[in-house]
Parts: structure tokens; sequence; C-alpha cells
């Protein structure tokens, strides 16, 4: 998408708080409002704000549809700080003119650290013995107590090999795990062998994966992707990591599969229906969940403030975006 001519100086509304380090980086390309609470902007808070804007700086829970479009007419930019976009309207800005920027990169390690991270306390049972000491059960060690499942030599299947892909089988390699992937193409080869890891069928990677990562970007494509079927021809001792996005899974179908033990276990860290979490993964001890803690680092969160703000100069500089999604 080309550059946007822009009046100067540009107003820049920020609908979340984000780190200092960001806000600063913005205050010098423009001016800024932002909503600096914790809480969600209240929509007519929003409205009201977006009203003259030129450039939206956006969260992932930030729903930029028609009617956010509607209500900032002089719009140019979207900047949203978050690698994932699917809050966000992509054609409908397009249509409208309007850049949208990501923040790919500096987030893959802390969500690969998380991915991994979930992987090795749902195999090791760790969320179940943690609860277990908190609720003062007597307990003591046992040669049989509360035995989990090794990785090494386990087959990991990552749906999704971008750069968190990537980042996960690094990891699960350097754990002794064999790699397989689904992927809309092969990646490089120099990684295929670093990784020594293959493209295999989504078929082939349900079937016979240990460990069945989620790591592909959320859309109408990958919608339940993890349904009732897919769940159904996983191994009944596999695993289930997400750390995409929750509506790939069919969350009651997974239930109903941790549930009747159709696989052994499940590490959540994003839900269907976010923040809500389906009551039934309440209950159960071989889901291990967690809200949505990916990128959740200081060092990444502030990266992140700061790349989507290089990206909002860059605009307003009239040259091209340094991570375009349009
Ligand atoms: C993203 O950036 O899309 C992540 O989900 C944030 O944690």
């Amino acid at each position: 998408m080309s550059s946007p001519s822009l009046d100067s100086p540009a107003k820049i509304v920020v609908t979340g708080r984000i780190p200092d380090s960001g806000l600063d980086i913005l205050r010098a390309a423009g001016d800024v409002w932002a909503w600096t609470d914790d809480e969600p902007i209240p929509t007519d808070v929003r409205d009201a704000q977006l009203a003259d804007a030129d450039v939206a700086v956006t969260l992932l829970t930030d729903g930029v549809d028609v009617a956010f479009l509607a209500a900032a007419p002089k719009l140019k930019m979207v900047a949203n700080v978050a690698v994932g976009y699917n809050n966000i309207d992509v054609a409908a800005c397009t249509v409208r003119g309007v850049t949208v920027t990501n923040t790919p990169g500096v987030l893959t390690d802390a969500t690969a650290d998380l991915a991994m991270g979930l992987l090795l306390m749902v195999t090791r049972r760790l969320g179940e013995g943690e609860r277990l000491i908190r609720s003062a059960t007597p307990w003591k060690w046992g040669m049989f107590m509360m035995l989990g499942t090794g990785v090494q030599g386990r087959r990991l299947g990552i749906i999704g090999m971008g750069g968190i892909g990537e980042a996960m089988a690094t990891r699960a390699k350097a754990f002794g795990m064999k790699i397989v992937y689904h992927n809309r193409s092969a990646v490089d080869a120099a990684t295929e062998e670093r990784l020594d890891a293959s493209l295999v069928s989504l078929d082939e990677l349900l079937a016979t994966s240990d460990v069945v990562s989620l790591n592909c970007p959320y859309s109408d494509a990958t919608h339940h992707l993890i349904d009732a079927a897919a769940l159904a021809s996983m191994r009944s001792d596999a695993f289930l990591i997400n750390t995409a996005r929750g509506p790939i899974v069919d969350e009651a179908a997974l239930v109903d599969a941790l549930r009747n033990e159709t696989i052994a276990g499940a590490g959540l860290d994003v839900f269907e229906h976010e923040p809500d979490v389906h009551p039934g993964l309440l209950e159960l001890d071989n889901a291990v969940i967690v809200p949505h803690l990916g990128s959740a680092t200081v060092e990444s969160r502030d990266a992140m403030a700061d790349l989507a703000a290089h990206n909002v100069t860059a605009v307003l500089a009239g040259n091209p975006p340094l991570t375009p999604v349009n």
C-alpha cells in the first residue's frame, strides 16, 4: 500500500495502554492521545477521539471493524501492537486506503518459550502438582506418584512453521524431540536440515504426533482447524499446545476430548471466547491454562510498542512501514 499523505502534525490515537518507550517514539512523530488505563477504552470515548485521528495504534483486543473505521473518517493507518491481526478487518482497511501494520519477530522467542513451557507443564503434570500442594492435601514421594510423559524421542507436530513455529522447533529439538510440521509451503532446506524437520500432511501430523503445537495465524481458513474429527484422529496419548489463537480450536470439542481421554492433555494460552474460558476446562486436570501470556515479557512488550511506533514514524515520514500487513 502506498504511503498516505497526512496533515501535519498528525493525530495519533492509542486505544490501549502501551509501554512508555513506544509512546515516546509516537510523541516525537505527532500529537498523541493515549488511553492509559488497563481497562478497555469505552467505545464512546474511543470514537470521539477517532473522529479526527490520522493514525490508530491498537491492541489485539480492539476490533478494528467497519464501525471502527466509520468512526474514523480521516484514518490513514492502523498500527497493531501484536503479530496477530485477526482483530482487524484488513480488507475493509484496504478498501478505505488505510495502511495496516503488525509486530512480527519481536515476540517470537517469548511466545516459543511459553509454548515450550506449556508443553513441559502438561506432559509433566506441573499444574496438577502445584495444585496438589497448594490445596494442602497430604502427600509424600512415591515411585508411582503423578507420573508424566518424557519428551525425549517423541514427535512434535508443528502446525504453522513461521517464525514462532521455527523457534518452538529449535527448543523442542534441544529437548530431544523429533520435528514434523505442516505449513502452506516447505521452509528452506537449510532450516529443515538444522531442525531435522520434515513437511507432512495435516492428517499425518495429527495421526502420528505425540505433541501437536498450533503456531499458525487465525483466519477463516484455520477457524476450528482442530475440531472433533481432528481431535479424534490424534493419538490417545498425545497432547495439544495452543499459543496461537483460541478459535483455531473448537473448545467444546476439546473439552469432550480431554474429558473422554481421546487425547492425553492440552496446554492453552489462548481461548475461543477470550477472556471467557469454557467451564469444562476449569475442572480438568489434564488441561494447563494460562491467560494469553505468549508475549508477556517486559522485553517483548517494549519491543512490540517500539516496532508499532516505528511503523507509524515511517508512514508519517512518507516511507513504507517496516512490517506492513496490506
Ligand atoms: C500477538 O502479538 O499476536 C500475541 O498473541 C500477543 O501475545
